[in-house]
């Protein structure tokens, strides 16, 4: 999940997410530079630096495990599945191949925990529904009828592909004329929030494949919509403004339209602030 807002939103919001099963990765900064208050910035009353950024914080769903009643994270869960085989915890290193990361690292219980890679876990549940007590098999078991695959567990996590050269702060120039969104036959803008296409494309290429689902709760111009679409996903989005609603729609016919006509130009991502 991207959590796009401002510094106070998002620190208002983030004790929620926790609650509710998001785990915190990162805070992306869009810096939009001097640009952003060029000619408006009244600086003799501010009494802070002039704000030109915006923060877009990265999360992923924590793993649940629901057992006997109670939610166990990853880390709860295989140990309680060890445990669960009746075998020492010194025969995960065998089932791993390992000389001792198994106890040490995958079932302790300590903040050196980190999860077995996938290849790795493949070992540990063939190990144990092969040696573990007869009585408690499947282990390592997500319906309680068969053991979990290795592709099964793979996607437990968040996926993400990072990009030499990219860090946590995107430079980009405010949008103003361009790819900025105007009121059809006016010149104002149709919306103060609109983001840029080119950081919304980066976050969902990042962190999703060709497919996938994007869902975009807070539409606005549908921007994660439409990065989504050109980028081959499935685009979901909700906008409760029905006129605000009414431009997105058009946003991404006009696109769809456009496309079809000069399919070329608009594969090329470097046309995509002219839209
Ligand atoms: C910050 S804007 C999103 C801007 C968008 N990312 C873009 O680039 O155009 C947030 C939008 O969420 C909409 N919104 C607020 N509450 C909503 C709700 N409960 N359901 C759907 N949309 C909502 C607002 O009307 C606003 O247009």
């Amino acid at each position: 999940m991207w959590f796009w807002n401002t510094e106070v939103g998002w620190a208002i919001v983030h004790p929620i997410l926790e609650e509710y099963g998001w785990h915190y990765v990162s805070c992306n900064i869009w810096n939009k530079g001097i640009q952003h208050i060029a000619g408006n910035c009244n600086l003799p009353i501010l009494k802070n630096f002039p704000i030109v950024t915006e923060v877009c914080a990265q999360y992923v769903r924590r793993a649940e495990f629901p057992v006997n009643g109670k939610v166990l994270s990853l880390k709860q869960w295989l140990r309680y599945e060890w445990e669960r085989t009746g075998l020492p915890l010194y025969k995960a290193n065998e089932a791993c191949g390992v000389a001792n990361a198994a106890t040490r690292k995958y079932l302790t219980k300590d903040h050196v925990w980190y999860a077995p890679p996938p290849d790795v876990f493949k070992q540990l549940v063939a190990y144990a529904n092969e040696h573990g007590d007869a009585n408690g098999k499947p282990f390592f078991s997500l319906d309680g009828q068969k053991p979990t695959t290795q592709a099964q567990y793979a996607n437990l996590f968040a996926r993400f592909e990072g990009q030499y050269g990219i860090t946590n702060v995107w430079e980009h120039p405010p949008l103003h004329n361009g790819e900025r969104v105007k009121i059809p036959g006016s010149s104002k803008y149709a919306h103060l929030n609109q983001k840029p296409l080119k950081l919304i494309k980066l976050i969902i290429e990042v962190s999703s494949a060709p497919g996938d689902v994007i869902w975009e709760p807070f539409g606005g111009l549908c921007t994660a919509g439409l990065a989504a679409y050109m980028s081959d996903r499935v685009a979901h989005c909700a906008e409760i403004n029905p006129n605000i609603f009414t431009l997105a729609v058009n946003r991404l016919q006009d696109y769809d339209d456009q496309a079809k006509l000069q399919p070329k130009l608009l594969e090329n991502n470097v046309a995509l602030g002219e839209l």
